[in-house]
């Protein structure tokens, strides 16, 4: 998508047609679409101008260039734009028709817009552009409990409705099915965004609208603000003082997550946001440290990572115990536990940066695996009921593994001996039940996998320190490509 080229028909000023040529306006008006669509093709009208038909056409190409993106309206053509700003539609954010596919297709927001599809990229809207005719994103969205009482509309940008507010600038529109609070649902539904930014120069966001099911939200929760201002620069979310509508220089909007990235363009996104978190923090690859001991043999740092309340460790200290005595086994091996509620941002940046192995339970914790090196390894826990009951979802942190160039090793459930469920007929409440119990632990299957995990790290290390035994850092962590 090329934005340099929309972005141009914003800024530009109207085609002027003055009042006593409109026969000149015309003429320029049936030229127009035929000179755009010319644009495209390599010949250019007449294949042998004489001088006089290439100087006329060359001076009316300027001003058809400046409609490529729609039509253009006359300056002077004050009845037919009032017209035009009095036939503006709001429609709700929110389509109700589209309640039980609300993930799918066109979603239910903005329901009457098709995503533009790009190959390997997240699906998204852009305006103004071709798909929008030119027209600018307007919404009304200041309703934070009912998305159908927002709406939305296309304008063109000499006919903005009377009371509009122009936001100048790029502004990023978000709506997501989950929210902005948890690591893992806010990360998938920002994802997009970088990859789009990638894609495009590396444009950063002048603000952020932010939708969860068409109601407005007001923040992100904070690993994920540091995440993208680790990334875009400050983060500025608008809040919509007024009742609007306010529309919008130019918009990009996201409502699926990343699932239609490629798999190549999602190990680039995740390979950016780590650069960036590290340099957000002032973690320079040179000090990552050594990746070989002085006797050449391989380091590992194993993290576990902890965290509290609900699927946390029964008996912390016991699982502690056994990580400690694996790595204490293995030549190179340094061990580290990390309560994952204490740290800021950028110490779970730094903890993880300085983790090649992280074995944790499963939560939102884990999402943090993206700031290790690629090809660092994961290791899973689960209380018991989540294999029986839990369904695909158990699954994000397989997935966002293989997203971010992890290597998941796998995942014990707390085995299901007998079900204490007091509703054992209904799966859902059952699982709810479970669902943020606490993880048991079996020391001799923790031991067994521990000693596996780490002399698998043990040998690949041992392979990269080979092929370059002077400890440079992985050209993946060198430069930020945005
Ligand atoms: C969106 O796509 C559908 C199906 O491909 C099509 O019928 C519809 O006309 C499109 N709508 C717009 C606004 O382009
Ligand atoms: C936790 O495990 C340790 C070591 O196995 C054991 O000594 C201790 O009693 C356990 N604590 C609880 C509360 O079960
Ligand atoms: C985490 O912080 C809480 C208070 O905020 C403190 O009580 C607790 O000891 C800390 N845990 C660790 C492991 O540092
Ligand atoms: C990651 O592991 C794969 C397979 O073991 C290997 O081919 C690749 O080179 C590794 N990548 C890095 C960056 O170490
Ligand atoms: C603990 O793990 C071992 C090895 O995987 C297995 O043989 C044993 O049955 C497990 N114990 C329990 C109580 O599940």
């Amino acid at each position: 998508m090329d934005v340099e080229k929309t972005t141009k028909t914003f800024t530009k000023k109207k085609s002027s047609c003055h009042s006593n040529k409109i026969i000149t306006c015309v003429f320029l008006l049936l030229l127009i679409p035929i000179l755009v669509h010319l644009q495209a093709s390599p010949f250019y009208f007449f294949s042998s101008p004489t001088a006089t038909s290439r100087a006329f056409f060359n001076k009316w190409k300027g001003i058809a260039l400046d409609a490529s993106a729609g039509p253009s309206i006359p300056k002077n053509s004050d009845g037919l734009i009032s017209k035009l700003r009095e036939s503006v539609t709001f429609l709700p954010l929110k389509d109700l028709r589209f309640a039980e596919t609300a993930m799918e297709g066109n979603t239910w927001f903005m329901s009457s817009l098709n995503d533009t599809h790009e190959a390997n990229e997240a699906e998204y809207l852009y305006f103004p552009s071709q798909m929008s005719k030119g027209r600018l994103l307007c919404i009304k969205g200041r309703h934070a409990t009912d998305g159908t009482k927002n709406s939305y509309a296309l304008v063109w940008p000499e006919a903005l409705p009377d009371s509009a507010t122009l936001m100048k600038g790029l502004t990023f529109v978000s709506d997501t099915f989950y929210d902005y609070g948890n690591l893992w649902h806010g990360l998938t539904g920002m994802a997009p965004f970088v990859g789009w930014s990638m894609k495009n120069k590396c444009l950063n966001p002048t603000r952020w609208v932010l939708f969860h099911w068409g109601e407005l939200r007001s923040k992100m929760g904070s690993w994920l603000q540091h995440l993208m201002q680790a990334n875009f620069g400050d983060v500025k979310i608008e809040g919509f003082g007024g009742d609007g509508p306010y529309c919008f220089e130019k918009a990009v909007v996201m409502r699926h997550n990343e699932g239609s990235m490629g798999k190549e363009r999602k190990l680039q996104v995740f390979d950016l946001l780590r650069c960036n978190a590290r340099r957000f923090c002032g973690i320079s690859p040179e000090g990552k440290g050594q990746e070989t001991n002085e006797r050449g043999e391989p380091i590992i740092r194993l993290t576990l990572l902890m965290r509290t309340g609900s699927r946390s460790f029964k008996n912390a200290s016991a699982v502690t115990d056994i990580f400690a005595r694996e790595c204490a086994k293995v030549e190179g091996c340094t061990f580290k536990v990390a309560q994952s509620e204490n740290l800021s941002f950028c110490d779970q940046v730094r903890v993880m940066t300085y983790t090649d192995v992280v074995a944790s339970p499963h939560g939102a914790q884990l999402t943090n695996m993206l700031f290790m090196d690629r090809n660092s390894s994961v290791m899973e826990f689960f209380p018991k009921g989540w294999l029986e009951l839990a369904g695909v979802g158990q699954y994000a942190h397989h997935w966002m593994a293989d997203q971010s160039g992890m290597n998941h090793r796998g995942a014990w459930w707390d085995p299901l001996v007998k079900k204490e469920c007091p509703f054992p007929q209904q799966d859902l409440d059952c699982f709810n039940f479970y669902k943020n119990g606490k993880v048991g632990h079996n020391e001799t299957h923790f031991a067994e996998w521990a000693r596996i995990v780490l002399d698998q790290v043990r040998i690949s290390k041992m392979q990269i320190a080979t092929r370059s035994p002077t400890n440079k850092p992985q050209p993946n962590s060198i430069a930020c490509k945005c």
